[in-house]
């Protein structure tokens, strides 16, 4: 197996089960809570460990409670964490989520306390056990300037590297993302950092072309329930459909997406195959509550592969 290295957050996720958002001024009962074990580094490095690949990640958390148990959870997944780093009197990542009981979607706010402290120094100091890393996958919840530095690493070394754009940040670099392997947003993304509409797959492609004029290697739009769209620097424009299932909660599933995807794709080399493999994945884990818990097991995943193809 490979081995990938995701430089990004670790957040601890507080979600909340609501009828509705209250509105400002007002107290409104919510039907259920849970604590669970986010940020998009982190759902992204244990979807990639609970597929088999082997993970290391480079990630700030607090001096707080929660410190330690964001730390075993990603041991009890085997990811080393030897660059897992406590920052003194900060708070690790939080990210009150709104999971809406009637449409399962989410609203995620974000704190990001640790994460806002790794730093380029953070890279250099792991360079050792970076520079043997077949892949490495990036996010937006840490420093723009650690992202780029990142991308400048992988490129100096002849690293494969993937980044997701979110959350998105408009002033996110394009010159940056044509640096990278793989270039990954959401719709929502997509529109935000092109400034065009998004509402049809019309829509979509034209934004896209924007991106992609500017000389992205690959860009794959992810459309959460309407599949994922791949298109190359070389003009290879494919649709990949989605598995139908009954969605619970949609929070995490992207990032369910980027760990599988680059799991197969590090693995295989094939892109078209490896988006079929991370739809499955990220479509399985919107039948299930919560982030990280809700990614299926390598047993439940190959099942479901065996049974649908
Ligand atoms: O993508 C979902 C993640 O976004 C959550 O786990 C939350 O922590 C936020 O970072
Ligand atoms: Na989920």
């Amino acid at each position: 197996m490979k081995k990938i290295a995701v430089i990004g957050s670790t957040n601890v996720d507080l979600i909340t089960y609501v009828d509705r958002l209250p509105k400002e001024g007002e107290t409104l009962e919510a039907p259920a809570f849970r604590i669970g074990r986010g940020g998009k580094g982190a759902n992204q490095a244990v979807a990639i460990a609970k597929l088999g690949s082997n993970v290391v990640m480079l990630s700030k958390v607090g001096d707080d409670t929660f410190a330690d148990t964001c730390i075993q959870n990603y041991q009890s997944y085997g990811i080393d964490t030897k660059y897992v780093i406590k920052v003194p009197h900060s708070s690790t990542g939080v990210a009150p989520i709104f999971v809406n009981t009637t449409t399962s979607q989410n609203s995620i706010l974000i704190v990001k306390g640790a994460n806002n402290f790794l730093k380029p120094e953070d890279i250099d100091r792991a360079e050792k056990t970076l520079k043997d890393v077949d892949l490495i996958v990036l996010q937006l919840e840490v420093p723009l300037e650690t992202v780029y530095y990142a991308i400048d690493f992988a490129n100096k070394h002849g690293i494969k590297v993937l980044l997701n754009p979110a959350p998105a940040v408009p002033s996110l670099s394009i010159d940056y993302a044509c640096k990278c392997d793989f270039f990954i947003p959401n719709e929502t993304e997509l529109e935000i950092l092109t400034g065009k509409p998004v509402s049809t797959i019309d829509e979509i492609k034209q934004a896209s072309k924007v991106l992609l004029d500017k000389g992205l290697n690959n860009l794959i739009v992810t459309l959460g329930s309407q599949g994922s769209l791949w298109f190359s620097k070389d003009g290879i424009e494919k649709m990949i459909e989605p598995i139908k299932v009954d969605a619970v909660d949609s929070s995490g599933a992207g990032d369910a997406f980027i760990g599988c995807f680059s799991h197969f794709y590090c693995n295989t080399g094939d892109v078209e195959a490896s988006m079929k493999k991370a739809s499955v994945f990220a479509g399985l884990s919107v039948t299930e509550k919560g982030t990280q818990s809700s990614y299926p097991s390598i047993e439940q995943f190959d099942e479901f592969i065996a049974k649908h193809g």
